[in-house]
Order: C-alpha cells, then sequence, then structure tokens
C-alpha cells in the first residue's frame, strides 16, 4: 500500500488556518488531520465544527477527523456534515462501539476506530470486520509534540497479526511523535498512513519536511 502522511493541523498556526491548509493542500500529503478534543475524554480542548468549514474550505484532500471526546455517537454525523471523509473514535470513548461505528457509515464517511496506549489490541478483535482503519495511539492523547513510545510498533505489529488472521485489511494509521527520524521503522512495521503534527508545522520548510517523512 502506498504511504499515507496526514498533517495535524493541531500544531498549525489558528490565526491563518485558511494559508496553512492551503500549504498542506499544495504538499505530498494525502490526508489533512483534525483532532477534535472535548476536555473529558482528554485533558485539553481543541475546536469543533466553526474551525473546521475554513478546512474544509481549503482543500479538496481527505478530512481525517480524530475524535477524543466522550460519547462520539452524538456527534458523528454532524462531524460527516462538516466535511469529515473519515470520523475515527475511541474505542476507550463510548459503550457501544459496533453503534458508533454503523452511526458514521449511516452518515457517509468512512469509519476509523483509534486505541489508547494502554488498550490491548485484541480488544478490537470483534470490530475490525466493521472498519476501514485502526489508529493507533504512540502517545497519550492530549497534546502535540510528545515522544513516540517505542511499544507502539509491536502494537501495530500484533494488530497485523490479528487482521491477517480474521483476513481483514483495515488502513493502519499511527498518531503521535512521528517524524522523518522514526518514519522508516514505523512504516516497516506495517503503518500505512502516519499523523506528523509537530515534525511538519514547525518545520523551517514543511513541505520538504512531509516529503522527508514520505520517503524515510
Ligand atoms: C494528540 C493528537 C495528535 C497530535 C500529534 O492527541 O491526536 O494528532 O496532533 O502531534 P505530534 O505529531 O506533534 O506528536
Ligand atoms: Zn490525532
Amino acid at each position: 500500500m502506498e504511504r499515507i502522511v496526514a498533517p495535524s493541523m493541531l500544531s498549525a498556526d489558528f490565526g491563518h488556518l485558511d494559508r496553512d491548509t492551503r500549504m498542506i493542500d499544495r504538499s505530498a500529503a494525502q490526508w489533512v488531520h483534525i483532532d477534535v478534543m472535548d476536555g473529558v475524554f482528554v485533558p485539553n480542548i481543541s475546536f469543533g465544527f466553526p474551525v473546521m468549514k475554513p478546512i474544509r474550505r481549503a482543500t479538496e484532500k481527505l478530512l481525517d477527523v480524530h475524535l477524543m471526546i466522550v460519547e462520539p455517537e452524538k456527534y458523528v454525523a454532524r462531524f460527516v456534515e462538516a466535511g469529515a471523509d473519515l470520523v475515527t473514535f475511541h474505542y476507550e470513548a463510548t459503550t457501544d462501539p459496533a453503534a458508533c461505528a454503523e452511526a458514521i457509515r449511516r452518515a457517509g464517511a468512512k469509519v476509523g476506530i483509534s486505541i489508547k496506549p494502554a488498550t490491548p489490541v485484541e480488544a478490537l478483535r470483534g470490530l475490525l470486520p466493521a472498519v476501514d482503519l485502526v489508529l493507533v495511539m504512540s502517545v497519550e492523547p492530549g497534546f502535540g509534540g510528545q515522544s513516540f513510545i517505542p511499544g507502539s510498533l509491536d502494537k501495530v505489529r500484533e494488530l497485523r497479526r490479528l487482521c491477517d488472521e480474521l483476513g481483514v485489511r483495515p488502513v493502519v494509521e499511527i498518531d503521535g511523535g512521528i517524524s522523518a527520524a522514526n518514519a522508516a521503522e514505523v512504516f516497516a512495521a506495517g503503518v500505512d498512513a502516519v499523523v506528523a503534527g509537530s515534525a511538519v508545522f514547525k518545520a523551517a520548510d514543511p513541505e520538504a519536511e512531509i516529503l522527508r517523512i514520505l520517503g524515510a
């Protein structure tokens, strides 16, 4: 599968969202990653629907929305209306992950499910046939700029084994602490899509940094 890079808008300049989104739109990155935090599921608050609008207007690239909110099923349809192409919710954030996946599908978007660093891959066994993507968190969700947790790659390999056993092939995405320095081993472990926030937006030349991650 081709390598995908999804720059995280959490690290963009919110005073220049249009400019920063257009930069990603021109770049080699295929997706735009959007981190939604509610201050309950994670100890931080980012943004919601109104902020998605200027992003949606500025790019036709796939909007990869990562919901770090409790009871995601209440809001998934509104995120799809706001322009999400792919909606990823947390396994830990809902009492009925299968119903949440179904609500996303019904709203017309691709379905992603994410697990925090402490959640075992095995928890996803019954859900894997119902999702298009699995997002493995390689930091505790809530903040950009944290260090990659090394054990995350073992989880990716285990996830790949479980998918093979079940005969399913969701996209495997990883999020947190990714840069050109570790992208090669991340892709080698079986990751298809990497999220990169600070590595891209803090780089002197973000477009060149995206190319370095893709070519790592
Ligand atoms: C963290 C978010 C990430 C974050 C990644 O909760 O889900 O998408 O923006 O930032 P970096 O790439 O700086 O670790
Ligand atoms: Zn994210």
